[in-house]
């Protein structure tokens, strides 16, 4: 039996390969490239076997995905597969709509109709929106900020709701901030072009890709003015997805549970950059500009149903994540690259 990943040649998809395989399970990966390279499937194999099994398939097409389903021995599904830029899915709402909850409810369907019971879903903490009390927990108000955001709102909505009525076990992992990159440096995070995101933009300053980073706002109530988020190695999320599947077959069997993947610890954007210029040894050029429009002050879990549920916690610090993401972007400064 095989656990189906969807969006397998992304940045938490492929750790999440390298991590399932190292727990002994059959992996089966599907993507469809638009925002990843069939170099991470080559990374990925050298990671675990030459012949993991890859389909180059987008999830949205149910006849791709029954064909999956039919040709393999799929018993439980992780969905990564979706898009993720959150100022994109402002400019093109109804693309983000079609095409993440087109996904959701692809690989619902597909699973129900193939008696496929246990599901990952791939959320993330940007379903608390603004949190008023911080750390925020399972139990915080939940909303979104983005249209992006509302499709991992409504993705985790519909995951309930056919959960309840098609005996669906679910687990929806809400994640934080993905950084660092697996310890052997060939494999990690290659964004499409200018990255969005906080860690792949000082690597690429690091490398020379990028001049400076913008550091986006110096004013806020913080202890050093600028947004505090919960940075967590992708090894620990990937490793968190494993023991997910293992819940599912234990306490959480029967259930649709939301649990945050979190390290309970909070860090500014100064303090991610530092953290990197000590693993770069060099001084990584900022300036503090304007707010970006949306972004929350500060954000981070608590991550005590996570040990509680799944008994998983988090083992990796920044200054880890930082070392790992800096040894993949150094020895990549292009990503993948042949
Ligand atoms: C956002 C989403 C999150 C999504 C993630 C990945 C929200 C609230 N969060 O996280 O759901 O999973 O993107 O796409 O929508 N920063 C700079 N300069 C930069 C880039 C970022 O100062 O060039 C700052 C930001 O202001 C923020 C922090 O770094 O304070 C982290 O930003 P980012 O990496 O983009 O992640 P989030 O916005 O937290």
């Amino acid at each position: 039996m095989a656990v189906l990943v969807t969006g397998g040649a992304g940045y938490i998809g492929s750790h999440a390969a390298v991590a399932l395989h190292e727990a002994g399970r059959e992996v089966v990966l599907i993507d469809n490239f638009i925002n990843s390279s069939p170099l991470a499937v080559d990374a990925i194999r050298a990671l675990t076997t030459p012949d993991l099994v890859f389909v180059e398939g987008d999830v949205c097409d149910r006849a791709q995905l029954d064909a999956v389903f039919e040709m393999h021995d799929i018993d439980e599904v992780i969905h990564f597969a979706a898009h993720k830029a959150v100022s994109q899915s402002t400019s093109a709402p109804l693309e983000y709509y079609r095409n993440n909850l087109g996904a959701t409810i692809g690989v619902a369907e597909a699973m129900i109709e193939h008696g496929v019971r246990k599901l990952v879903f791939s959320s993330s903490c940007t379903v608390y929106g603004q949190p008023d009390v911080i750390p925020v927990t399972e139990h915080s108000p939940t909303g979104a900020e983005s249209p992006y955001g509302w499709t991992k709102y409504m993705s985790e909505q519909i995951l309930r709701d056919a959960a309840e009525a098609a005996d669906l076990d679910v687990v929806l992992l809400r994640y934080f901030n993905p950084a660092g990159a697996h310890e052997g440096g060939t494999l990690g995070e290659d964004p499409n072009g200018v990255p969005n995101n906080l860690v792949p933009v000082v690597m690429q300053v690091a490398v020379g890709r990028l001049e400076k980073i913008e550091v986006f706002g110096g004013d806020y109530g913080t202890h050093d003015g600028t947004c505090i988020r919960d940075y967590i190695h992708v090894v620990d999320l990937a490793d968190g997805h494993v023991a997910a599947l293992d819940a599912l077959d234990g306490q959480l069997r029967g259930t649709c549970t939301a649990v945050n993947l979190g390290t309970g610890t909070g860090s500014s954007v100064l303090e991610v950059i530092a953290a990197a210029e000590v693993a770069v040894g060099e001084p990584i050029a900022y300036e503090i500009v304007d707010r970006r429009p949306g972004d929350v002050e500060q954000i981070y879990a608590d991550p005590a149903r996570a040990a509680a549920l799944l008994g998983w916690r988090s083992q990796r610090d920044l200054a880890a994540m930082m070392g790992d993401h800096w040894n993949w972007q150094s020895r990549n400064p292009h990503g993948f690259t042949e």
